[in-house]
């Protein structure tokens, strides 16, 4: 997945480049600054020392010595006065030198830290906003795997509005589908051979079919598989391949395993990243993941929020995996 959140040390990170978020000094200090050297050991800050420091918005590279990574590469974000001091361009340009940097000594991974959002005090949500973009401008032209590294949950600062409405629309869908769940059946036509999967349907619903013909049709259409349906849907919207996958998260060389192979059976989260940025409406979202067997049910705390922002109109995988990672879900992409 080309962009991902994780919790974690990062000093405990396997990646080609860790991202220190340093002082003008390269010379050591708390924080990540300070776990980044211990773990590293003394060669680190020798190397420090003869590179004359880092101005804020710029990013210098060591070796990552006992650190279980190629690079360090060092970058000073900005102290936060309040945003009317050009914090926000300088921090962007802290993710934006840092990945020129990791591109450069051929780096295919890389990890950053929310970097100025601990001492530096830049507001946590506002440093994760800044840090999406940058990575996101890079990831449209680049192909890395890039993760962001938080230390504790309530650094993925979601938005406090998103974040209830979402916790909301859980609770007035995700309780009212286990009564629900009851009343829906799931038929399989095993009198109808074609039929590769379960189809769950309302039981009224699988009666109104007038003829053996007209299910047979419908099987015909159960018979494109994901991969055919994928590709369907990416010519009607006329968008690139391109365009979609790296709206998807999804890894190119990924992509073109599920374009080569009719009979790809993609991850559910892989499926549902396709959805989003094909910007499908509710409807085509159940039809494309049915081509992979999958289903949006009420009964799944992803499956309910993964609905609340197809209902809201809202495709930004990235928005959606901090939601995702907030409630504890698995993100969408690869
Ligand atoms: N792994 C991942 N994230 C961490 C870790 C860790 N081991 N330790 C801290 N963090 C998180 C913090 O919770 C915060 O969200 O990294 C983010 C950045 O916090 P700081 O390390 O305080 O960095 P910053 O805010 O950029 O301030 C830099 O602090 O440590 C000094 O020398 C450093 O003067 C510089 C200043």
């Amino acid at each position: 997945m080309p962009f991902t959140i994780i919790r974690n040390d990062i000093t405990k990170v396997k990646a080609d480049a860790i991202v220190n978020a340093a002082n003008n000094t390269l010379l050591g200090g708390g924080g990540v600054d300070g776990a980044i050297h211990r773990a590293a050991g003394a060669e680190l800050l020798k190397e420090c020392k003869t590179l004359g420091g880092c101005e804020t918005g710029q990013a210098k590279i060591t070796k990552g010595y006992k650190m279980p990574c190629k690079y360090i590469i060092h970058t000073v974000g900005p102290i936060w006065r309040g945003g009317g001091n050009n914090e926000e361009k300088l921090l962007y340009s802290c993710y934006e030198k840092s990945l020129k940097l990791a591109k450069e000594y051929g780096c295919e991974s890389v990890a950053f830290p929310l970097i100025s959002s601990g001492v530096y005090r830049y507001p946590k949500d506002q440093a994760l906003q800044v840090a999406t973009s940058a990575i996101n401008d890079f990831l449209a032209e680049n192909d890395m795997d890039v993760t962001m590294v938080v230390f504790d949950k309530n650094a993925v600062m979601v938005s406090e509005k998103l974040l209830d409405s979402v916790q909301k629309y859980i609770d007035d869908n995700y309780a009212e589908e286990r009564n629900d769940y009851y009343r829906r059946s799931r038929l399989m036509f095993d009198d109808f051979p074609k039929l590769k999967s379960f189809k769950s349907v309302e039981m009224d619903e699988a009666l109104e079919f007038d003829s053996f013909e007209d299910r047979c049709m419908l099987f015909d259409e159960l018979d494109e598989s994901f991969s055919q349906a994928l590709l369907r849907m990416i010519d009607e919207r006329n968008y690139t391949d391109a365009q979609v996958y790296k709206k998807a998260n999804i890894d190119r060389r990924l992509f073109s395993k599920i374009r080569s192979d009719v009979n790809y059976k993609p991850k559910k989260q892989t499926a549902v990243a396709f959805v989003i940025a094909l910007e499908l409406d509710i409807n085509e979202a159940r039809e494309l993941l049915e081509k992979a067997g999958y289903t949006l049910s009420n009964s799944i705390k992803f499956d309910v929020i993964i609905k609340y922002f197809i209902e809201n109109k809202i495709y930004d995988v990235y928005k959606i995996n901090e939601t995702l990672f907030a409630f504890d879900q698995m993100l969408i992409g690869v």
